[in-house]
């Protein structure tokens, strides 16, 4: 099982969206049973994937009562809502809650093939979490906000957790989203950043694509929207999510490989 955290924190370059195509696409392309944990008071997830609702709520896991949830089927999406009582948690004691959580997602995966976690665009506490609790993180962002200097203070970020508090976190690739394919600006960026920093940044975007938000409004992935502007989008995303998938795996496979020869 992995723990997936999509993470930038910016607001607007796609967490949720990614969050909530990800789950999707696990659950139906690999069969697999999702667990999805939205800890943004926004619950643009959760709106999204609300006929998924497992009637818990996503900040029970800071609790030390344990969050029981309902067996997981195959090819099945079990959500974890957000709240605004996730809020809340901004003030409480980093170092009582958030090994609580870390405890009970790592319980939780358990019932699960894949957990994925959508966050709230600030570098607070629930991000901290979420880091802290991951085996893997995926960062979309978006070319017209972000130099290559942004990059580096995101990977500061990640890679200070996993020095400091969590060695088993990887990176599973930076995400170019909401990219204009008419920006010759833009075009250089993504060329630039996947040259500076191949082993991160994935060589793929997803544009913008208004057939994106129009399926999640109806509770469906973009690749279910029956529109020609649908199959275009469909085509990038799935395209991000195999190599995203692919990444997962080798990281996965070179810590076998560590493990065995150590
Ligand atoms: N590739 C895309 N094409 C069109 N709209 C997008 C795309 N990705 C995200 N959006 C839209 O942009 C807005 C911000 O995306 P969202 O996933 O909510 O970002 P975040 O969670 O990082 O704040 C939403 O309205 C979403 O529907
Ligand atoms: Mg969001």
């Amino acid at each position: 099982m992995q723990v997936l955290v999509f993470s930038n924190q910016k607001g607007g370059v796609g967490k949720s969206t990614l969050s909530v195509l990800f789950a999707h696409w696990l659950a139906e392309r690999h069969g697999a049973r999702v667990g999805v944990i939205d800890l943004d008071t926004q619950c643009n997830c959760s709106k999204s994937l609300h006929r998924f609702d497992s009637g818990m709520e996503a900040v029970a896991l800071f609790e030390s009562q344990p969050v029981r949830i309902p067996e997981a089927a195959a090819s099945s999406i079990t959500l974890l809502r957000g709240s605004k009582r996730l809020a809340d948690l901004e003030l409480a004691k980093p170092e009582v809650v958030i090994p609580l959580f870390r405890k009970q997602v790592t319980l939780l995966a358990r019932a699960f093939d894949y957990v994925v976690v959508d966050t709230p665009p600030a570098l607070g506490l629930r991000m901290s979490a979420a880091l802290i609790a991951a085996s893997r993180v995926v960062c979309p962002i978006e070319l017209e906000e972000y130099s290559i200097d942004g990059v580096t203070d995101m990977l500061k970020t990640i890679f200070g957790v996993q020095k400091r508090y969590n060695p088993e976190l990887r990176l599973a690739g930076i995400v170019a989203n909401r990219f204009n394919p008419h920006s010759v600006r833009q075009k250089a960026a993504l060329h630039d950043l996947v040259l500076h920093y191949s082993d991160f940044v994935l060589p793929a975007k997803i544009s913008t694509r208004s057939a994106i938000p129009e399926g999640l409004a109806a509770g469906v992935p973009v690749w279910q929207l029956a529109k020609s502007s649908a199959r275009e989008a469909s085509v990038e995303v799935l395209q991000v999510f195999e190599l995203v998938k692919q990444r997962m795996e080798r990281t996965a496979a070179a810590e076998v490989e560590e493990e065995g020869a150590s």
